[in-house]
């Protein structure tokens, strides 16, 4: 069948985007699927009218790529997709209420408060403690993120953050190493790869961090033994939690006085660039990068 690579879109996400789908795309077609190019949701929609797609590979980061707008469509008209449902996409995009669901499993994720329009971010952060990172709910690649570790920056943080729309989480900063940790159902079973561990050279893993810098370092596996274990099994867990399917990648830190680790969120269309974190540990397993598209693809729930 005609695979459409759904990429680009309006979210501030949109050139990751494009980047990943470039990359998908020519890897399935070198597997020899007949996939093309949709860019966003409008074109999308012109594409199922024209009865040309059979399948989509989802690489629209961020916004209703992620949110469920698109798994909803896409049910509607009985084209399988890859990635998660409607209700396991909508409900990560939002990383407040993902959280209550890890709380709620008894799965470790880092103290937080949901601030509505108009709250006090200065007694949140009193209340959590700082240092706070402050976080739109619902962005992706570190967009709208602030670390603060003085009262004094917490009213630029939230303005920033405030720029992106919907809720804002004050989350209590772990301090300590960045990991993530993909999980693809292999033959239907969710299974988790090995986890990177980000060393950035600046202060931390943001935008640029992410995309463009090339001194960002990575080590996978990120752990040894018995750490390497948990980790995998927490990503596991976690992403059955909040009702998961197709692949996503869990991210986290590590508290570096107790080794405790943390969940933060899920990314349930993750990055495919070449910077990117899921075909670095697919590699690490022998799956190489037109292997992985071909069994993410292989993965859609008919
Ligand atoms: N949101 C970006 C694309 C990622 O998590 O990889
Ligand atoms: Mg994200």
């Amino acid at each position: 069948g005609r695979v459409a690579v759904l990429m680009g879109g309006t979210s501030a996400e949109r050139e990751v985007s494009l980047n990943s789908g470039a990359n998908v795309l020519a890897a399935l077609q070198r597997k020899g699927v007949n996939a093309f190019a949709v860019d966003g949701i409008d074109a999308l929609i012109e594409t199922i009218r024209s009865g040309e797609v059979d399948r989509v590979f989802n690489i629209l980061h961020g916004g209703e790529g992620e949110n469920g707008v698109v798994q909803g469509l896409l049910e509607a008209h009985g084209i399988p997709y890859t990635g998660p449902g409607v209700m396991g996409s909508a409900l990560t995009m939002d990383k407040i209420r993902t959280k209550q669901v890890w709380q709620a499993e008894g799965l470790p994720t880092p103290a937080f408060v949901r601030l509505a329009p108009g709250e006090d971010v200065h007694a949140a952060a009193t209340r959590l403690g700082l240092p706070v990172v402050v976080k739109p709910s619902a962005e992706g690649s570190s967009v709208g993120v602030s670390m603060v570790e003085t009262d004094a920056e917490l009213d630029e943080a939230i303005a920033l953050a405030a720029r992106y729309h919907g809720e804002l989480l004050v989350e209590q900063m772990i301090i300590g190493a960045e990991f993530s940790v993909p999980v693809v159902a292999f033959d239907g079973k969710p299974t988790a790869l090995p986890s990177i561990r980000i060393i950035p050279k600046g202060r931390w893993y943001d935008y640029h961090a992410k995309y463009i810098a090339d001194d960002t370092q990575y080590i996978c596996p990120g752990n040894e033994g018995a750490d390497e274990a948990t980790i995998r099994d927490l990503a596991e867990r976690a992403f059955k939690a909040v009702g998961l399917e197709g692949w996503s990648r869990v991210d986290f830190m590590q508290d570096a006085k107790t080794g405790q680790f943390y969940l933060i969120e899920v990314n349930t269309a993750p990055g495919m660039t070449s910077h990117s974190l899921v075909p670095k540990a697919a590699a690490v397993e022998g799956v190489d990068y037109d292997e992985l598209c071909f069994t993410i693809l292989a993965s859609t729930v008919d």
